[in-house]
């Protein structure tokens, strides 16, 4: 289902190749995370005044944001290498114990989705983060015995969509936490017109600023947008992509004036109508919708938190008025 949703803030493996290609890599090149950026600069030159490594670090926020391209530009502005590797695909302790013992001096390693790591790997992770050393056991039973092997000294910087979910042992090992926002109109219309500009496509800015509205604040999606765009502007006219050529193709993609897509739509209306605006606790209303609870916390949700459709609540998840008014229904007495 994530896969067929031109509003996903997550990424297929594809899109992560051609996103390399667009990614900024310097600071001065990112647009937005004005608070992270400013912070990072400071950290990064103290540590490069001292000929050290950055303390590691913790990217954390809704998917699409730039987490993973926020780390290269880390590495790339520390000089260093970047190895990257995620949570799922470390399954075993040897699994991580291979990729730190590959490490070069100074290298910065970037985890993925870093809350999937089991917590008998974590376990790895804590000697490594603090003592850039990594204690092996070699044999079984009486004839076992414990190694400890140094590594160089690296950076580890850990993504993750829910902070929450990290082990407080791991979480307080990061000594940097940063946490990226969504993106406002104007910083979305900035990385519109960029990655045109690096794709050859020719769109104005009251163009860039419809597709920039209608991204919910997620960099990833305006790119996506971008490019479906471009192709319906090439088929449907001259390959230039104004305001009304981005307001014809996003109707037909059902992207909403808010950037709102048919997912969107369904788990609202079954909130606003099955439920009579809730409150519907998660899983039910994942089951409702055929989606995974950890989906819609994760992927969809966040938006319609941020936008004030929605709340949290301890009985289960609420409509507000926003939500009721967007949908021309009214909104009930209180
Ligand atoms: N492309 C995607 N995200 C970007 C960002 N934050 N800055 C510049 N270009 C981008």
């Amino acid at each position: 289902m994530e896969d067929q949703r031109v509003l996903s803030g997550g990424a297929g493996a594809e899109e992560r190749f051609e996103e390399q290609s667009l990614r900024p890599q310097t600071l001065s090149q990112y647009i937005g995370q004005e608070q992270v950026k400013q912070n990072l600069s400071i950290f990064i030159e103290a540590a490069l005044k001292r000929e050290e490594t950055l303390d590691h670090v913790l990217l954390y926020g809704p998917p699409g944001l730039g987490k993973t391209t926020m780390a290269a530009v880390i590495a790339n502005e520390m000089g260093a290498g970047f190895r990257t590797t995620s949570g799922p695909a470390i399954e075993r302790p040897g699994d991580l114990a291979a990729v730190l013992t590959a490490l070069s001096p100074g290298d910065v390693l970037f985890i993925d989705e870093i809350h999937r790591l089991p917590r008998s790997i974590e376990e790895v992770l804590y000697p490594a983060m603090e003592d850039f050393c990594l204690d092996i056991v070699i044999g079984k039973g009486p004839e076992a015995r414990s190694v400890r092997l140094d590594l160089p000294p690296f950076t580890l910087i850990g993504a993750t969509t829910r902070a929450g979910s990290l082990s407080a042992p791991l979480r307080d090992r990061f000594g940097v936490h940063s946490r990226l926002e969504y993106y406002t109109p104007d910083q979305l219309r900035e990385v519109v017109l960029r990655t045109a500009d690096i794709l050859g496509t020719a769109i104005d800015v009251e163009g860039a600023g419809e597709l920039a509205r209608r991204s919910r604040g997620t960099p990833r999606i305006a790119n996506r947008l971008l490019k479906r765009v471009r192709d319906y502007a090439e088929v449907r006219g001259e390959g230039y992509v104004t305001i009304q050529k981005a307001n014809e193709a996003l109707e037909l993609l059902q992207v909403d004036r808010l950037g709102l897509d048919h997912i969107d739509h369904k788990l609202l209306n079954t909130i606003l109508n099955r439920f009579k605006g809730g409150p519907v606790g998660l899983d039910t209303l994942a089951a409702s919708i055929g989606e995974e609870s950890a989906t819609i916390e994760d992927v969809y949700e966040p938006y319609l938190l941020q936008i004030g459709f929605l709340q949290r609540t301890p009985r289960g998840r609420i409509a507000l008025p926003a939500a009721y008014e967007h949908f021309g229904m009214e909104v009930p007495a209180p």
